[in-house]
């Protein structure tokens, strides 16, 4: 399948890390310098957005949503597949703007830049298969079956690596505080995440969390100063927040 990009900003520039060996990519954005330097990078052809034509392409939108009319404004065309990223944008906005016979939101995260996105999806059931593959080539994905779903979902994994990062800041700020070097305490952090990332994939969390937590020890002291602060709650409200959020954009 050949894609064709329209921007090229974060997001877009690590999903074509990981799939330009494997696709026919095509670079659509407004400013020729960035272009370039997208072509001199990876290899991909480019063009320029105003009156691009979208005529039986398979798109991915990867522009801010807020600029969806406008940039679609300079396109023409009925596209043959739409892939659009734009968080919070429903497939009926997307509709309202540009022609497609098939549309199917993509919500990968920043972990596309190292090939690790968790990257959810809905949409038309037609590409269901091939568009999993294309995601796959940056991370892992999992197919959901509305765009509610997606909404919510990107409250945790679109959005979740900046609450993680808060996370690992807190946690070295913490041993900080209580004497460690920053670096050692930064280099402990991301073990702690990198070792996490495994248990996780073969343990609830509840499970991990009582494996650690010993009667009267000194874990137990730490999760119920956890506890007291009101942090499960501050989570749960993070990911409602964001979700709100999404479903507002529209
Ligand atoms: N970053 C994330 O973690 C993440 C996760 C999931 C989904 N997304 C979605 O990915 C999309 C892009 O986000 P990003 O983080 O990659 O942003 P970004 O790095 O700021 O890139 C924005 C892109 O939009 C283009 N653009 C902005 N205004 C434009 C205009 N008026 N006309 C034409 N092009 C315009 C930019 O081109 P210029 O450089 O020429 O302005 C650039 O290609 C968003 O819809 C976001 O919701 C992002």
């Amino acid at each position: 399948m050949k894609l064709t990009f329209i921007g090229y900003g974060k997001m877009a520039e690590a999903m074509i890390k990981g799939l330009y060996e494997n696709y026919e990519i095509e670079v659509v954005g407004r400013n020729q310098t960035k272009l370039e330097k997208i072509k001199q990078s990876y290899g991909v052809k480019t063009a320029p957005l105003e009156n691009f034509n979208i005529d039986g392409k398979n798109l991915i939108l990867a522009v801010k949503p807020y600029v969806l009319a406008e940039v679609a404004g300079q396109m023409e065309g009925n596209a043959n597949l739409i892939l659009s990223i734009l968080a919070g944008v429903k497939i009926d906005s997307l509709k309202l703007h540009l022609n497609s016979s098939s549309f199917i939101r993509v919500m990968p995260n920043v972990g596309a830049s190292n090939s690790a996105s968790m990257t959810t999806l809905t949409g038309d059931e037609k590409y269901k298969n091939e568009v999993i593959a294309i995601c796959n080539s940056f991370g892992k994905s999992l197919w959901l079956g509305s765009e509610n779903e997606i909404d919510i979902a990107t409250a945790v994994a679109g959005s979740g690596p900046a609450y993680l990062a808060i996370v690992a800041e807190a946690l070295a700020d913490g041993a900080v505080r209580c004497g460690l070097k920053r670096e050692d305490a930064q280099f402990i952090t991301a073990g702690l995440f990198e070792g996490m990332n495994l248990l996780l994939n073969h343990s609830d969390p509840a499970i991990i969390k009582n494996s650690v937590m010993s009667p009267a020890g000194t874990t137990a002291e730490g999760c119920y100063a956890l506890e007291k602060n009101g942090v499960r709650q501050a989570f749960m409200e993070a990911v409602e927040k964001a979700y709100q959020k999404a479903l507002s954009l529209n």
